[in-house]
């Protein structure tokens, strides 16, 4: 009797992109991989791709935004997606209808790909559940915002050739950050070592478990940093003060040039956005030469359009 041949396994094997929690290395890789390849069509003359032509691919975000949503629609037109923004102020969750009803009322007009950006962590994962469609999470809550950890990730290993053995530098705002959460989580996967530094009010407790060190001292949070990443305060997730003011914490912990030669020599700048110039950041870093702020912009567009690309594999008649 002769065995069948074996099908290989897929190398990215999820219908959704909910985290990158219950991501392996190597699937994360093969992300990362593919947006390499995105970069090149994003800096031809022509643009277009055409694997996702016929598909409907629906933003539906719930929070403010300017670098996820425009870089999702871009991202789907390249490809070849009939792509519809959602305006959440001018939708019927104004007159009270819930994410679900709201869900089930988009999926019914057959989307093949939601991207969602929520206040609420956990609220992409809900929704997940009740559509048919493919589902990917653009930030929930303080959860996880993968695909901004993937852009970090490919911004950097574009500049070092690699993830693994780097010492990443998270400062700010740790506690309220989705985008420290996924990128924990993705920089461990990839073997970096990750040190959060800021007040004690906004480190996280537990951090033995998410395997980094923290530091309240800001210079030696940064010693031995190849990458430096700054966080924003995030106003709008805290309760109550965490700093005692924005000219102290600028001076603590805002990333000047003087702060900036603790890290080390040529050490990466990198900001998500949106930025608060004299906060956590002096302008002459945002806009020097370690600055990667704007090229993370651009690995945005490349990244999104190869998480497109990989889940349109997983449709229907794909
Ligand atoms: N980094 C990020 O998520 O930016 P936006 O809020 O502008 O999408």
């Amino acid at each position: 009797m002769t065995n069948a041949p074996s099908t290989p396994a897929p190398a990215f094997p999820h219908r959704h992109l909910l985290g990158i929690e219950g991501l392996t290395p190597l699937q994360i890789l093969h992300l990362l991989d593919k947006a390499d390849d995105e970069v090149l069509v994003s800096r031809q003359v022509e643009k277009k791709k055409n694997v996702l032509r016929g598909r409907t691919q629906i933003n539906l975000f719930f929070e403010a935004s300017t670098r996820t949503q425009s870089s999702f629609e871009i991202a789907g037109k390249r490809l070849g997606a009939d792509v519809m923004n959602m305006s959440v102020a001018s939708s019927s969750v104004k007159k009270g209808e819930t994410l679900i009803d709201t869900a089930a009322t988009l999926n019914a007009m057959r989307p093949d790909i939601l991207v969602v950006r929520h206040h609420a962590a956990g609220a992409v994962h809900l929704l997940a559940r009740k559509v048919s469609c493919s589902v990917i999470n653009a930030g929930d809550g303080a959860h996880e915002h993968p695909t901004q950890a993937l852009l970090d990730a490919l911004t950097i290993r574009r500049h070092k050739g690699t993830i693994e053995g780097l010492t990443v530098a998270i400062c700010g705002d740790i506690v309220h950050s989705r985008v420290a959460r996924s990128n924990i989580l993705l920089l461990n996967a990839l073997g970096a070592r990750v040190k959060l530094v800021g007040p004690s009010t906004l480190l996280p407790s537990g951090a033995e478990r998410l395997c980094v060190e923290t530091f309240t001292d800001m210079k030696k949070g940064l010693e031995g940093a190849d990458i430096v990443m700054m966080l924003r305060l995030q106003r709008e997730r805290m309760n109550g003060s965490f700093v005692p003011s924005v000219r102290e914490y600028f001076r603590y912990w805002g990333l000047d040039s003087e702060k900036l030669a603790w890290a080390a020599p040529g050490a990466l700048v990198m900001h998500p956005g949106p930025m608060n110039r004299g906060v956590e950041i002096d302008p002459e870093v945002a806009d020097g030469p370690q600055s990667l702020i704007a090229e993370q912009v651009e690995m945005g567009v490349a990244v999104r359009m190869a998480v497109l690309e990989t889940l349109a594999e997983h449709l229907p008649n794909a």
